[in-house]
């Protein structure tokens, strides 16, 4: 049977009570707090019930671990049954659509099929949510502000899971360069809910881009119990208080953070590494990662070559394999991720990205240098969010300043996303700089 819930969207269910179970998954998923089908199993008696089979597959997909789309395509699979089908109304239909086309890669398909939904019921969370981590994952960033800007006007401050949507906003607010009006919609979602981990992490964004490393650390400190035990973003939210460290280069408790936070995981052999090796990639740049265990992060992407499904994960694979010298593995990573994950529109910039990478681990760093400036401007098309990728701009101002180019490196320096505000670390790297023109060597 289909009953409309409280924001207008038609539920398929099996008993009017499951519309209950179902708010709680969608706040588990929003929330990232709790697993959204610890509300639910599928017993016979609720297999008809699609609502709760949808939510699973949007949490499954939007991880974008090959195991977790595998997961989800067996589920749809199930479900393309006939009989299935025909208890399925046309937002089913569309979402089920959708989500077997982001399996199957069709990015641009998924997200049509996401946005016929929203123009008849723009107050359904859980296909914003699908349609927001999709253009995050693609590094859709105009997009991202759009489709939260043309669903927001149909919602009222009292619906329920208002709150979330505005934590989502925020995060599109910050993508977006509105860092003001990111921090006012977080506030008011974190006046709904001041454990909205959605709004806290948009907040971490704001602080780094307006560069107010030390404000932005306090303000962690004096909110930790609001997001320190967040199950599926802790990590996360974590690298980012590692991060206004690094910029203050306070290494001791960066890499006490790594040690005790970033890699407690919840599961020993989960894929929760991706910002361990983007933080241990940036003390590297730094010649401080003495303290910091490559090997054992190592072991957590051994087998990645065999699950590489996106190319943002596999970037960060490689930043591990580079780190520890594992060089054929690399390679094996490198072309298994062109010819399967890469669409041709993105390719170029994916392998030039590519090639920065490897061409810095081999000591070229003049080529590092060229192939990693080639794709700054663009850089978005790798997927994440601007903080997570200003670890290619990094790699470039090192690159730069290891091959004794200083015009190169100021340029970056002066006119780049990473240092577009003082810190200990920016004069950190001015001075380098200085230090060796001086001398009159290269660097
Ligand atoms: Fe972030």
């Amino acid at each position: 049977m289909i009953v409309y819930d409280n924001r207008g969207v038609p539920q398929t269910l099996t008993s009017g009570n499951q519309l209950e179970r179902i708010e709680k998954s969608l706040v588990g998923m929003l929330g990232m707090e709790y697993d959204p089908s610890s509300f639910f199993s599928r017993t016979s008696e609720e297999f008809y019930c699609l609502a709760l089979v949808e939510i699973e597959c949007i949490n499954l997909i939007s991880s974008m671990e090959r195991n977790q789309l595998l997961k989800a395509n067996d589920i749809i699979n199930l479900y393309k049954t006939k009989d299935a089908i025909q208890q399925m109304s046309d937002r089913d239909l569309l979402l089920f659509e959708g989500i077997e086309s982001w399996i199957n890669r069709k990015y641009e398909e998924a997200h049509d099929k996401f946005s016929e939904i929203l123009l008849s019921y723009p107050k359904d969370i859980l296909t914003i949510f699908a349609t927001h981590m999709l253009e995050f994952h693609m590094g859709w960033t105009r997009q991202m502000k759009d489709t939260i800007s043309k669903v927001l006007s149909y919602w009222d401050k009292k619906d329920n899971l208002y709150g979330y949507l505005k934590g989502i906003e925020s995060f599109c607010l910050e993508e977006n360069g509105m860092y003001e009006e990111c921090f006012g919609a977080a506030q008011e979602a974190l006046s709904i809910n001041k454990k909205d981990i959605y709004a806290i992490h948009s907040i971490c964004h704001y602080f780094y881009e307006t560069g107010q490393y030390n404000e932005g650390a306090k303000w962690m400190e004096d909110n930790i119990e609001d997001w320190k035990d967040n199950k599926y973003m802790r990590i996360h939210v974590w690298w980012h208080y590692a991060l206004f460290k690094l910029y203050n280069l306070d290494f001791g408790k960066l890499t006490e953070v790594y040690k005790s936070e970033i890699r407690r995981k919840n599961d020993p052999l989960g894929m929760e590494d991706l910002d361990a090796a983007s933080l241990l990639w940036r003390v590297k740049l730094l010649d401080r990662d003495q303290d910091f265990d490559e090997k054992e992060l190592l072991e957590n992407w051994e087998q990645y070559t065999e699950n590489t499904f996106y190319c943002f994960n596999d970037l960060h694979a490689l930043l591990v394999y580079f780190a520890t010298k594992e060089e054929e593995k690399a390679n094996n990573l490198i072309e298994k991720s062109i010819n399967q994950n890469c669409s041709k529109y993105y390719r170029g910039i994916i392998t030039s990205t590519f090639e920065g990478l490897k061409f810095f681990s081999e000591g070229k760093y003049k080529e590092a240098y060229t192939a990693l400036e080639n794709i700054l401007k663009s850089s978005s098309a790798l997927g994440g969010s601007n903080a997570q990728r200003d670890v290619f701009e990094m790699t470039a101002i090192e690159a730069a300043v290891r091959a004794g180019d200083v015009s190169k490196a100021n340029y970056l320096i002066n006119n780049g996303r990473c240092f577009k505000h003082d810190s200990p670390l920016k004069r950190h790297y001015v001075n380098k700089i200085l230090n060796n023109e001086k001398k009159g060597v290269s660097i």
